[in-house]
């Protein structure tokens, strides 16, 4: 059973960083190589981050053409954008590539990274499907609107008319009693007394709203999922390939369509669940119809999940039969990511959506410094280790991808130096600093402006804004005070928290705060500060 385990504040640990002849003999700084022909200059790279900055109809903006720009003025060796949908269809400002009117906008970004970059960056586009997740109902208009009427509803309701005194002829009423007397009666009862008279997923609709899972067989369209997604995803790597980009990372992790397909709780009685093969299947398909739909030079990776950490999810030695078994159908790297599943998440405000990072597979997934006493930092590479281990000894070369917390140099570099993985992906320390990678490749590694591990990204990304990070979107006048993560979203420092690795800083220790120059509209700032090598 996975719960909050007693939490600490861990202070981020003191950095060395090499000098440039250290830094140009270092493995984080090799090449790579990533399928047949594609090779990264370097073994770093920038994980999927969701910027919230298409247009509402998924195409792509300025906005996101900044952002990615941005990311490539530092040179990682692999970026990759991120997650986008693969169906035409409305999904807010997601970015979208599910009809040849998304190649365009896509091609700009692919031509704007390759100019920032000089070339030098390669570029994968991760590719997602997602199932209907509802807000959050209000109480009445949950049985008013939502709620299917049972005949269990009615029984219970007899039941407790029975329960609580009037005589059998006297309940039996509720049987047939009309059905908006029905839904105003369930209505009335506190949520104890709810949780004795809905099942269990019409509780789950009313208590975090509704969500399709992949085990909704007797939805015709999630039955059909094995007939449409390779087809989608192949389409979607195909427009990839065409707008430019130099590989495509199938999505199959945390709360989505495919990681759900691969999790121990798909019970799908069709040859597409229960055993690990079955639940592989899909994934699979998907997989060769993407790699049959591009040319044998263009990369199709893989992003999955070590731990589900979910109770009945996939755990290691799950995560570790299904690498060897992707990387044996010859996916072209594996990358592998950690929790963040609807299963456990918070409930949401009454009109809000279900999050998938809130609960405790979430803080796995973006680990803050607020968790147990292992820390937040290099978390989750055990898990990216034991599947490359698995994955050599079954004679394979498929590159692995390890993240999680990263934020040094020496760190990657042991990651790499271990044999723990092939490559080293930081999100939130390159969101922070999207120079770090050649700040540390020329020498110049105390100038990187560290990330903070808080969430003060994740927050907004919760709410769906556009995403930044606390220490460059905007400007501190002398005196005032940092702006605050949104409220709701902050990593709450817990009562109990004690710090780990040093002691809490006073107030005349704390780093005096930088003036970050507004935009010219007075906004905030939606991209990092440039830097000047
Ligand atoms: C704002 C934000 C958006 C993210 N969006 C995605 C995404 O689209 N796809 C994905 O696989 N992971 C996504 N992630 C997870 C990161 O890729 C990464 O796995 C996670 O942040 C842990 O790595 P880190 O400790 O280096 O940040 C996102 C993370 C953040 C902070
Ligand atoms: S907002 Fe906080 S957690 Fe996110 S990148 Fe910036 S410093 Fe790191």
């Amino acid at each position: 059973m996975y719960g909050q385990p007693h939490r600490f504040k861990h202070a981020l640990p003191a950095a060395r960083w090499p000098s440039v002849e250290e830094a140009g003999a270092a493995l984080w700084f090799s090449p790579l190589r990533l399928g047949r022909s594609c090779t990264a200059r370097a073994r770093t790279w920038v994980p999927a981050m969701v910027p919230w900055r298409a247009s509402d109809d998924g195409l792509v903006t300025p906005e996101v053409l900044d952002w990615y720009e941005r990311f490539a003025e530092g040179k990682p060796g692999v970026l990759v954008v991120e997650a986008t949908g693969i169906r035409d269809v409305p999904s807010g400002p997601l970015l979208r590539i599910g009809h040849d009117r998304f190649v365009p906008g896509l091609r700009a970004l692919v031509e704007r990274v390759r100019r920032a970059s000089g070339g030098e960056t390669r570029l994968f586009i991760q590719v997602i499907d997602f199932l209907a997740i509802k807000r959050r109902p209000a109480k009445d208009k949950f049985f008013e609107r939502f709620l299917a009427l049972r005949d269990e509803h009615r029984r219970a309701l007899a039941a407790r008319a029975r329960a609580a005194g009037e005589t059998d002829r006297q309940a039996e009423r509720w049987l047939a009693a009309p059905d908006a007397d029905v839904r105003a009666a369930l209505a009335a009862l506190d949520d104890d007394a709810l949780a004795g008279v809905l099942d269990a997923r019409e509780l789950e609709s009313y208590r975090m709203g509704y969500r399709e899972r992949v085990t909704d067989v007797h939805l015709p369209h999630v039955r059909a999922l094995p007939e449409v997604l390779p087809g989608l995803f192949a389409a979607a790597a195909a427009r990839a390939e065409v707008a430019g980009f130099d590989g495509v990372e199938l999505h199959y992790a945390h709360a989505y369509t495919m990681a759900s397909f691969l999790s121990a709780l798909n019970t799908r009685a069709d040859g597409y669940g229960g055993t690990r093969e079955g639940r592989v299947r899909l994934p699979l398909e998907v997989y060769r119809a993407a790699r049959a739909a591009v040319g044998a030079d263009f990369v199709v990776g893989v992003r999955y999940l070590g731990d589900d950490v979910i109770d009945g999810g996939n755990h290691l030695d799950d995560a570790v039969w299904l690498g060897v078994a992707m990387a044996r159908a010859g996916v072209d790297y594996l990358s592998v990511s950690k929790g963040g599943k609807f299963e456990d998440a918070k409930q949401p405000k009454v009109g809000e959506a279900a999050y998938p990072y809130t609960g405790p597979s979430g803080h796995e997934c973006m680990p803050t410094i607020y968790i147990d006493a292992r820390g937040p930092f290099g978390r989750n590479v055990p898990l990216a280790a034991a599947i490359r281990a698995a994955v050599r000894a079954a004679g394979l070369e498929t590159p692995v991808v390890a993240s999680g917390g990263i934020m040094d140099f020496d760190q990657a570099e042991g990651i790499l130096r271990r044999g723990e993985a092939d490559a080293v992906a930081a999100a939130r320390q390159t969101l922070a600093d999207p120079d770090w990678f050649e700040k540390v490749r020329l020498g110049r590694g105390a100038e990187v402006r560290r990330c903070k591990f808080t969430n003060y990204c994740e927050g907004l990304d919760q709410k769906h804004k556009q995403v930044t990070c606390q220490q460059w979107d905007r400007v501190f006048d002398a005196g005032e005070q940092p702006a605050e993560a949104p409220a709701a979203t902050r990593a709450e420092e817990p009562a109990e928290a004690s710090v780990v690795g040093a002691a809490p800083r006073t107030a005349a220790e704390q780093p005096p705060q930088r003036r970050v120059p507004m935009s010219n509209d007075g906004k905030r700032r939606l991209i990092a500060p440039r830097w000047n090598p």
